[in-house]
């Protein structure tokens, strides 16, 4: 029998990506894997059953989808679809691994070999699989236009007759893949934007895009890690880091925040105190949200006003452009599923940078040091 791989309907409440697309369902079924599809899995992200059909796929049920030899999904599965699970299946997708361990320990007693989107290490050859990068660029332009949506002013400098208005200040706290891509965008609508991060490396990037770039004498070594990501600060740093802030927030008219530590909480970079210095009408838009946030009054999905400041801390963005998010997130997937699938099955490859990196559990096994810490440290 062949090789089949399942694409369950997302089941968490407002995830309208899906994990395969028509397009790249068609090439699975090239290479020779039979696709069972659930039906209905692609209505929200605007692609019907017929388009798979016509890809190759069979259309199946939510318990066919989830018993193929690989499941590919966007979100972690639930317990139920935990249970529906038999030894020797593989998952791949978004785990949260760092931030429920307890997933992948569930998966692991279930003998499911699950390989983490989010674990995919950043090397050039994983570029293709990385679907944290591709997505972070959707969610930064989403942040500006909601920010601008928001905002009781205009972004862009406008001289009439009846006066001048000045450009809105925006400011960006992390200019990461999602950072950078909120810069962009608030520079098309016209803003004068700065930007502000740890990592001194993206210093030439946020000027290359028009942004000036916040430095603050905090006196820190280089804070990127040999991953490229970004690492905490000590306390006392973190305090200063807070407190030289402030004069660049007092001016912004939107803050979009998103900086994040793999891991760990977001570091927090607004502070009540940093808060009451904005003007009311300010809007924040905290994309750190569901790591706790970069503000002190973020709530995950919830629009909170303090002091006339509107924060706001969208926990899944991506998933309100869920043509392009499942377009470019199926790409990611289907790189994944070539790489570790040879003529027909699933190769597991221990001594592979990728799939070390990714895989969560095997064999019954956690096979992630730091999944394994951290379940440690809970039990
Ligand atoms: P992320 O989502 O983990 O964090 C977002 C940003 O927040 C980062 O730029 C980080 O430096 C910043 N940050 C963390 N703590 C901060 C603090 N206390 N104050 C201010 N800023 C803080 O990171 P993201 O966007 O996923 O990627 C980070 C970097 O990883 C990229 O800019 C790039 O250099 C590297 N990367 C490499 C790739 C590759 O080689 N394939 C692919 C994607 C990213």
């Amino acid at each position: 029998m062949a090789f089949q791989i399942g694409v369950p309907k997302e089941t968490v409440s407002g995830e309208q990506r899906v994990a395969q697309t028509p397009d790249t369902v068609s090439r699975l079924v090239q290479l020779g894997y039979e696709v069972v599809v659930e039906a209905g899995a692609g209505e929200t992200a605007f692609h019907a059953d017929s388009d798979y059909v016509s890809s190759g796929a069979q259309i199946g049920t939510h318990e066919e989808a989830l018993a193929a030899d690989l499941v590919v999904s966007v979100q972690p599965p639930s317990e139920a679809n935990i249970q529906v699970f038999r030894a020797g299946q593989v998952f791949l997708g978004f785990l949260s691994p760092l931030d429920s361990p307890s997933i992948a320990e569930n998966l692991a007693q279930k003998g499911v070999t699950a390989l983490s989107m989010e674990l995919v290490p950043r090397i050039s050859r994983a570029q293709k699989m990385d679907a944290l990068s591709a997505l972070a660029s959707l969610a930064g332009y989403k942040a500006v236009l909601v920010a601008a949506s928001t905002l009781p002013k205009f972004f862009p400098l406008l001289t009439t007759a009846a006066g001048t208005i000045r450009p809105a200040n925006v400011l960006v706290l992390g200019a990461g893949v999602a950072g950078l891509q909120a810069i962009a965008t608030a520079r098309r609508l016209g803003a004068r934007v700065s930007a502000y991060d740890i990592r001194d490396a993206v210093k030439e990037e946020v000027q290359s895009l028009g942004a000036s770039f916040v430095e603050l004498a905090l006196e820190i070594d280089d804070m990127q890690d040999a991953g490229g990501y970004a690492k905490a600060l000590m306390a006392e740093k973190a305090k200063r880091q807070t407190e030289l802030l402030v004069p660049h927030i007092a001016k912004a008219d939107v803050i979009i925040t998103t900086a994040l530590i793999p891991g760990r909480p977001a570091p927090l970079l607004i502070t009540p105190e940093a808060l009451s210095s904005m003007a009311p009408g300010s809007v924040i838009v905290d994309l750190a949200a569901a790591n706790g946030g970069n503000c002190s009054h973020t709530e995950p999905d919830r629009e909170v006003v303090e002091n006339g400041v509107t924060i706001l801390g969208p926990t899944n963005l991506t998933a309100t452009m869920p043509i392009h998010a499942s377009q470019l997130y199926a790409r990611t997937v289907l790189a994944m599923i070539q790489e570790f699938t040879s003529e027909g099955a699933f190769v597991p490859n221990f001594e592979d940078a990728i799939f070390q990196g990714a895989c969560i559990a095997h064999g019954g096994e956690i096979v992630n040091e730091r999944v394994k810490g951290l379940l440690a440290t809970v039990s």
